[in-house]
């Protein structure tokens, strides 16, 4: 079999970053690459690539960047886009998440792009209904596009993937982002360091080849890399860290600890910040950050999506 006959997402759903190979990866951000000039490019940044197709996006908890970065990508591509809000649709009203789903399946669309407070709802989706699935968060399981842009916006400063040393700091057991972040980083041969407040560590890790510190100070000496988490409170119960303040003390990165860090070290934090919790304002805007760059990563890795998905990228 030929590469291109192996690497291919035509039709595939995208739930979890688990069940990708490291072709697919590699695949997914060579296309992002193309995708990132277009967004650059002056004057019309619309492609036809998806023209013709519709795409839902159903998110049934907040989103700012990735909500917008999916619809926007989708536009950008040519596909016809409705994002539908928990809070206005007949959600409210209590329809289930089978018949929402079978709702917009009769309509006629090609991919649903949802987000769930539940772990395993998008995977639920693609058993009940026939359209692409793209995962953009179940609960505390999976972000897989998250994890894409965060490589590519570490390939895009570093030049490379292999070897670099990544710490991932704060509240790796309620955060999506940190599982699918490790899947994909060590998916590529980055080392992979986690810490954070004992509370917030997985009892049981399914990871092996990850190493877990109790001292932040531990994680990020030498680290090429620092993907700082946001704080979940809205999936914790009450007590699993002392204060904001001893929160901030003890685990925050700001500027006296990025200094045991490599100099150029890239800060990485998937939004939203929680700033003076997690991150210190002056890390967010200091010239090793990455944070505003992976915004726009974002909606370049979600046209990489959509297309590689829905029309197969450069196999047509
Ligand atoms: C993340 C999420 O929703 O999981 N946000 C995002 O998509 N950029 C991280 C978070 O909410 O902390």
């Amino acid at each position: 079999m030929s590469n291109a006959d192996a690497v291919n997402l035509l039709g595939k759903s995208i739930i979890g970053i688990e069940n990708f190979s490291a072709e697919e990866i590699r695949l997914v951000l060579d296309t992002a690459y193309k995708m990132k000039q277009v967004i650059r490019r002056g004057g019309n940044k619309k492609l036809s690539n998806l023209r013709g197709k519709a795409i839902v996006n159903l998110f049934y908890e907040p989103s700012t960047r990735t909500r917008t970065s999916f619809e926007l990508a989708g536009k950008y591509l040519g596909a016809d886009v409705v994002s539908i809000n928990s809070g206005t649709s007949s959600i409210v009203k209590g329809e289930s998440l089978r018949d929402t789903l079978k709702t917009i399946e009769a309509m006629g669309v090609d991919a649903i792009v949802m987000r769930h407070k539940a772990e395993g709802a998008a995977d639920f989706a693609t058993q009940v209904v026939e359209p692409v699935i793209i995962n953009a968060g179940d609960g505390a399981h999976a972000h897989p596009s998250q994890a894409l842009l965060d490589l590519f916006t570490i390939e895009q400063h570093k030049g490379r993937l292999a070897g670099l040393k990544v710490a991932i700091i704060g509240d790796i057991l309620h955060s999506r982002v940190a599982r699918s972040d490790v899947y994909a980083m060590t998916k590529v041969g980055m080392e992979v360091h986690l810490a954070g407040p004992k509370t917030l560590l997985p009892r049981f890790f399914e990871f092996d080849d990850v190493t877990v510190h109790e001292e932040v100070d531990d994680a990020i000496k030498n680290a090429d890399v620092i993907n700082v988490l946001r704080i979940q409170l809205e999936r914790q119960q009450a007590g699993l860290f002392p204060s904001t303040r001893e929160y901030a003390r003890v685990f925050g990165i700001n500027d006296d600890r990025l200094n045991l860090a490599k100099d150029d070290v890239l800060i990485l934090h998937p939004g939203p910040q929680n700033k003076g919790l997690e991150i210190s304002s002056e890390v967010t805007y200091c010239e090793r950050s990455a944070i505003h760059d992976q915004v726009q990563n974002g909606v370049a890795v979600r046209m990489a999506l959509l297309d590689l998905t829905l029309n197969g990228g450069d196999l047509k």
